[in-house]
């Protein structure tokens, strides 16, 4: 049995993108198969930013300080802003885009089906245990 969608308007926290698209500058170009040069991108959402190294639709900067360095053109300000910051400043920032991590198990899962679905912080379930069957398509399983 496949889950309906419920069909009702739901509220998205912390996706962080303005679902536009931009021009960062000559450091995201792109070359198109056509001799054309592709300028603007989608601001990827930022949710889950802490593990998905590397970066950039190209995964050309291998780490968050790098590729906020890596902008320009409308985000320059913005990039001037965070190059200006004490190194503590900056730790901070990159902290907190680390921080962004979309399920997070404590630790590395060792268990994958502790088996009570009604334990406090389920899915997650103590630690090294991940009920993975949360993430598929059961419509029985609590979300
Ligand atoms: C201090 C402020 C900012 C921070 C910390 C930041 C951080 C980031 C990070 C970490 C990425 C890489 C995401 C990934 O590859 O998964 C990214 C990409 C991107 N950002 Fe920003 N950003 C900032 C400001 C801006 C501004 C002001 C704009 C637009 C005016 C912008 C537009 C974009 C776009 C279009 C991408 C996608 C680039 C690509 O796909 O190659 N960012 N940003």
């Amino acid at each position: 049995m496949l889950k309906r969608p419920a069909n009702q308007p739901f509220l998205a926290r912390n996706i962080f993108t303005d679902f536009k698209r931009h021009d960062l500058g000559a450091n995201f170009y792109e070359r198109n198969y056509d001799g054309t040069t592709q300028k603007k991108f989608l601001t990827t959402a930022l949710w889950g930013v802490g593990t998905t190294a590397p970066y950039g639709h190209d995964g050309r900067s291998i780490n968050l300080r790098e590729v906020i360095l890596r902008h320009g053109g409308e985000a320059q300000e913005a990039r001037a802003a965070f190059a200006a910051l004490s190194p503590g400043d900056q730790f901070k920032v990159l902290e907190f885009l680390n921080s962004l991590v979309i399920f997070p198990p404590d630790d590395t899962a060792s268990n994958l089906d502790p088996g009570n679905r009604q334990a406090a912080g389920f899915p997650q379930f103590g630690h090294g245990s991940v009920k993975l069957t949360a993430l598929f398509n059961n419509p029985s399983d609590i979300e």
